[in-house]
């Protein structure tokens, strides 16, 4: 007989013969009657096994324990129970594997996200993480449906580079040195033209300039991919390893590029819904009370778009201690992001038009010689979700830029030669794909939203 998933289960008539495979979660009953529940993974919910103990033994069902894998034959049926709507009265049942419950670690309903996060290896075996990664999964199939149908070209930049994008000089080195006795210039430097690609390499932080390649040739693009960020913060919100999507669009000023983010941002969440409301539900219901009404208030409600400048002068006016003072020119911290969201608009914010000094080199330099096109999209809960601007198009400017921030040369002559041939207004965007599953799972440490976290001191799994 074909296996059933459990989420087909659900859609099959009751007075069906099935056949389900799947895990243990827990295990009760009598003399007279056990009961299994069971998940495969396929959905939230558990799929209820009876066992009629005439026809089965003790010493048959010994190891059907928590975490133990079985093949089970049987007869769908309406369930008499509450909490579910079909079960099946088991005929046969085939044990794949046990799961000795003096060792077995997931025991008990409730551990706690700390203790979980000891067992990455294992929890995705809970509702939680089943539930979490379900979500993330669909995401990820929206984010490809949503720029697929836009006409957008999924464009690969490169994991392995020579540049830092963002130029923050937070960067995990790649080479294949001996790092106790590589060799040596005359002057002690260590001797890079004998590294594999005859040069220092790098993880990416970010696949932009690459991508402002593609979209100056294929019009639109987005990349979707793992970036690496070597910085030491130690926070709710920041991996070591991460997944980043970055459109970048030809002939697109800052305000298509608001109207992209808002629009795609939207397109996600509202999958997540249609797509996972169960697993959102039992997120909710365990985690976050009021997740859903967030979600939908954010799909329901246009995003706030203001500057920098009026963005202080809303902190500066707030009447607010905060832990970082705010002035003009200050680089906005969580507390400034989330206070405008949560406390002042209640809404999404975009924040546009930043101090140059606080952004990236190829932002587009605006008139007044002090600000650049950039745009943060601010969030409730997570802060700042996107950042991006629309992009310098003017070689000399960009030029002289790099100069001022003495950037290396000789690394940009090829992003330089997009300003010098066929050079076209254009802009683009970066949605940090681990805060989205953050907010739609409302879930509120971005080590729980990942199967395998990366962070400073941890590399476990
Ligand atoms: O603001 P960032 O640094 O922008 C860029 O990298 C641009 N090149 C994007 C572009 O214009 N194409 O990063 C973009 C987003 C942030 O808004 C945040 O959501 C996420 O990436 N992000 C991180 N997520 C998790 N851990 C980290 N360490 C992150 N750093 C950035
Ligand atoms: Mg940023």
């Amino acid at each position: 007989m074909k296996r059933t998933k459990i989420s087909d289960i659900f859609h099959t008539a009751p007075g069906t013969e099935v056949s389900v495979m799947g895990w243990v979660r827990t295990r009760r009953g009598n003399k007279y009657v056990q009961f299994v529940a069971l998940n495969d993974g396929s959905t939230i919910r558990n799929l209820q096994i009876v066992f009629d103990m005439n026809v089965f033994t003790d010493e048959v069902l010994k190891p059907v324990t928590t975490g133990s894998s079985i093949h089970v034959t049987g007869t769908l049926v309406e369930s008499q129970g509450k909490g579910q709507t079909v079960e099946v009265q088991a005929k046969t049942l085939e044990v794949f594997g046990t799961a000795d419950p003096a060792e077995y670690p997931l025991q008990k309903k409730g551990h706690s996200l700390e203790f979980l996060r000891e067992h990455a290896h294992l929890r995705p075996r809970t509702n939680t993480f089943g539930a979490i990664l379900r979500v993330r999964s669909a995401l990820a199939f929206a984010i490809h449906k949503f720029f697929q149908e836009k006409g957008f070209y999924y464009f690969h930049s490169p994991l392995i580079t020579t540049s830092d994008c963002e130029g923050a000089g937070a960067m995990f080195q790649v080479t294949t040195l001996p790092v106790n006795n590589p060799p040596r210039n005359e002057d002690g430097s260590v001797d890079y033209s004998k590294d594999f690609f005859g040069n220092t390499t790098a993880l990416t932080v970010s696949g932009q300039l690459e991508g402002e390649l593609g979209a100056t040739a294929l019009g639109a693009i987005y990349t979707f991919g793992p970036t690496f960020r070597a910085e030491n913060s130690n926070t709710p919100r920041h991996l070591a390893e991460f997944w980043m999507i970055e459109p970048e669009m030809a002939f697109y000023d800052i305000t298509d590029n608001m109207d992209l983010a808002e629009e795609f941002v939207k397109y996600c969440i509202r999958y997540a819904l249609d797509h996972c409301r169960e697993d959102i539900e039992f997120l909710s219901e365990h985690f976050d009370k009021d997740l859903i009404k967030r979600l939908e208030f954010v799909l329901n409600n246009d995003f706030v778009r203001l500057t920098y400048t009026e963005g202080i002068k809303i902190l500066e006016e707030s009447g607010r201690k905060f832990e970082f003072p705010v002035s003009w020119g200050v680089d906005l911290q969580s507390e400034h992001e989330r206070y405008l969201v949560e406390e002042h608009f209640r809404k999404p914010v975009i924040l546009t038009d930043y101090p140059k000094e606080i952004k990236s080199f190829y932002m587009k330099q605006n008139e007044d010689g002090k600000t650049v096109r950039a745009m943060d999209v601010l969030f409730p809960n997570i802060g700042e979700i996107i950042g991006g601007s629309e992009r310098e198009e003017n070689y000399d400017k960009l030029l002289t830029r790099i100069k001022e921030l003495d950037i290396p040369m000789k690394d940009m002559w090829w992003y330089l030669d997009t300003r010098k041939f066929g050079t076209v207004p254009h802009s683009g965007f970066g949605l940090g794909f681990e805060r989205l599953v953050l907010f739609v799972t409302g879930m509120t440490n971005i080590r729980d939203v990942i199967p395998f976290p990366r962070t400073p001191n941890n590399a476990q799994f």
